[in-house]
């Protein structure tokens, strides 16, 4: 990860050096945090955040599930991350919104933890490789389970929870595989460690249901959406193991990974050993929504606006 310039903390744009935290912070102790993932794509109507607003709103949801009133409104979240893109000069950025309890009090018990909030930006790259959108990805499905509700939150996207996608993640890597597919305690197969994921058979799409113990990802809503527009049946229910292995095509989605095809799981080739036919037409429409090619979705995008970025470069001269 390089850094860039400003990070926005606490209402403030600090160097990226000096945008540190106490080691007594709350949330490095016990998780106690929440955060999102969201991209900022060079389009032809200027840079812009992809379902700036979506991403926001689950914020706010998993802050909620974990009793953590948000000290900001929406809208100065918004304002605040559209000029930090503008302020490092960023044309296309990943951008990672956290709110965390912070330094204050120590214990289980957090709600006399003050809760901070930051926002970070920088340039990052596919997060599966551009091989791997291009040719597909190897994955393993995991030994260990996605968490369930019994025991904490699927649907919010909050720090502790990610010990999980962890674990996950570095066994698949341990054993030669790029990602890990991860199943629920009855064996239905939830997700990959950083994005949902759609199985495609005699050109019927299914995914596990918004109900599943997954996180309700946003790339997945966009994905099903652009899916049905073209006519593609999608089909929300449980899914077993057996049928990722039987499939015609596997593909995953995220912010972070976009929508990156599978070639193989568990050593079963998928289809043909390559990206199927469905997939990469999704794939192409779906590039061409966040990259500002497709008119039909041009309401997800939240255009950082020109006079921000002629702020940032008159600011820089004053300086
Ligand atoms: C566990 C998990 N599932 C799914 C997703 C995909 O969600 P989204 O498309 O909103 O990025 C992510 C990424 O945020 C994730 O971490």
């Amino acid at each position: 990860m390089d850094p860039a310039d400003l990070i926005w903390m606490n209402g403030e744009f600090v160097a990226w050096e000096d945008a540190k935290v106490h080691v007594l912070t709350h949330g490095l102790h016990y998780g106690t945090g929440v955060f999102e993932g969201v991209r900022c794509y060079d389009t032809a109507a200027g840079p812009a955040v992809f379902r700036h607003a979506d991403h926001i709103d689950r914020l706010f949801k998993s802050s909620e599930l974990y009793y953590m009133p948000v000290p900001f409104e929406k809208e100065a979240l918004r304002q605040a991350t559209l000029e930090l893109v503008a302020r490092n000069g960023f044309r296309s950025c990943y951008i990672r919104p956290l709110i965390t309890r912070g330094y204050g009090t120590m214990g289980l018990f957090p709600l006399d933890a003050p809760v901070d909030v930051a926002i970070a930006a920088w340039e990052w790259g596919a997060y599966l490789g551009d091989e791997g959108k291009t040719n597909g990805i190897r994955a393993k499905v995991s030994s260990w389970r996605r968490i369930s509700p019994d025991s904490l939150i699927p649907h919010a996207k909050a720090t502790g929870q990610y010990l999980n996608s962890v674990l996950a993640k570095v066994e698949s890597h341990k054993a030669g595989y790029e990602e890990a597919i991860l199943l629920d305690d009855n064996g239905h197969v939830c997700e990959g460690s950083g994005e949902n994921i759609f199985v495609v058979d005699d050109g019927v799409v299914t995914t596990p249901p918004q109900t599943a113990s997954i996180l309700d990802g946003i790339s997945r809503k966009s994905i099903i959406q652009i899916m049905r527009d073209m006519g593609i049946e999608v089909v929300e229910r449980d899914l077993a193991r057996a049928e990722l292995y039987l499939a015609d095509e596997v593909f995953v989605c995220g912010t972070a990974a976009e929508l990156t095809p599978l070639r193989e799981i568990d050593d079963h080739p998928i289809g043909a050993g390559r990206p199927g036919e469905l997939t990469v037409a999704v794939q192409t429409a779906y590039e061409d929504a966040l990259h500002g090619r497709s008119e039909r979705y041009r309401e997800w995008l939240d255009v950082v606006p020109a006079e921000l970025y002629e702020a940032a470069a008159t600011s820089e001269v004053v300086a």
